[in-house]
């Protein structure tokens, strides 16, 4: 795996040649404050992000002041950073998007952080819901700090290429986790497909497994072979009926990208057939789940990071305040939103 390569999955530079096939989406690049300020430990959520009330007259005087726990939810607002234009670029693009969008930077989404928000998933409907997945994934982290780890011609302490780091905000789909596939690209020939969420047990594929298959094959011989630059690499497809499928995203051939149902040496061994290809009739192999049976949520591993212990412990007040706020203002939405549903 070459940087090249991790540089061509950037959201960024695939996006324009394939979005007519894919989510539609509103780039934002990153000022430098913002990645800054994911750069720094802590969840402490810009001013303005939120809708708070209260007294703020003594601002000031809190400069500084000595961490206690406080009740009051204004305690922290003097430290808060505040990026009034990244805000209402935010705002407006999730009015484009039409008012309910899924973030992520360049190559990850904050997946790993969703045990964060209210309703658990990554739909996102104002700025700070923006910031608090952001701010509290590891995978996220990872796209700031080593995107480039298991490149071989990349030294780490080397200086990194320029990025361009930009928010991604994709209009929110309601998707069904069984008609999502993970596509393995070799040479420029599809070798492997397999079930996007690997654990799960879908009784429909097996009956249009053929189809499943060759609308796939099809979709990349048509759409992405050759207009995608890298002769290896990884594409996700959603496929929402026969012969209607969308592109959702590219990953790097390699370690970093979940192999799901095969593992890498499978996937790269070019000595070694991938078990189940059939050589006379060269299609991928697929690999789905074939019958029920325990299910394990892939993503437990991430499910109690280090942010919910200051939480649980109280060591981390801004998180907890951060949290109390938001929770307020759902409220407040919500029992609005119903005010508004009893008046019509
Ligand atoms: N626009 C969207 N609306 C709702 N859900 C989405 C949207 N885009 C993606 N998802 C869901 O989120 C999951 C992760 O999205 P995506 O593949 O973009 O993240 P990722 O961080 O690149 O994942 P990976 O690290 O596995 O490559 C998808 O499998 C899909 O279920
Ligand atoms: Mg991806």
């Amino acid at each position: 795996m070459k940087v090249s390569e991790v540089l061509h999955c950037s959201f960024p530079v695939w996006y324009p040649k394939f979005k007519q096939v894919s989510i539609k989406s509103i780039l934002i690049p990153l000022p430098a404050e913002f990645l800054e300020y994911l750069h720094t430990d802590g969840v402490v959520l810009p001013e303005g992000s939120l809708v708070t009330s209260g007294d703020r007259e003594n601002d000031e005087d809190r400069v500084g002041e000595e961490l206690d726990i406080n009740w009051d939810t204004d305690t922290l607002e003097a430290t808060a950073p505040s990026f009034p234009d990244f805000d209402s670029a935010i705002k407006k693009a999730i009015n484009m998007l039409g008012g309910r969008v899924f973030p992520k930077l360049n190559w990850s989404s904050p997946k790993d952080a969703t045990w964060i928000a209210f309703d658990k998933s990554l739909k996102c409907t104002c700025p700070s819901d923006v910031y608090l997945l952001l701010k509290s994934s590891e995978f996220i982290t990872h796209d700031l700090t080593q995107p480039f780890i298991h490149c071989e011609d990349y030294e780490e302490n080397e200086e990194q290429p320029n990025i361009g780091y930009s928010l991604i905000l994709r209009k929110w789909q309601d998707l069904n986790p069984g008609y999502e596939f993970r596509c393995f690209v070799r040479n420029n020939k599809l070798i492997a497909i397999c079930q996007r969420n690997h654990t799960a047990f879908y009784d429909f594929i097996r009956h249009e497994k053929a189809d499943i298959v060759s609308d796939i094959q099809a979709f990349f011989y048509h759409m992405v072979n050759l207009k995608f630059p890298n002769e290896n690499y990884v594409f996700d497809v959603y496929r929402r009926d026969q012969g209607k499928l969308l592109l959702l995203d590219f990953n790097p051939f390699g370690q970093v990208t979940d192999g799901l149902m095969y593992t890498w040496d499978e996937l790269t061994d070019s000595d070694v057939e991938l078990k189940g290809t059939d050589s006379e009739t060269k299609l991928p192999v697929f690999r789905y789940k074939e019958s029920e049976g325990i299910q394990p949520n892939p993503l437990s591993t991430f499910g109690v990071p280090r942010d919910i212990l200051d939480l649980a412990t109280g060591t981390d007040a801004s998180k907890l305040v951060d949290l109390l706020k938001l929770r307020q203002q759902q409220q407040e939405e919500d029992s609005s939103s119903d005010e508004d549903n009893d008046q019509t």
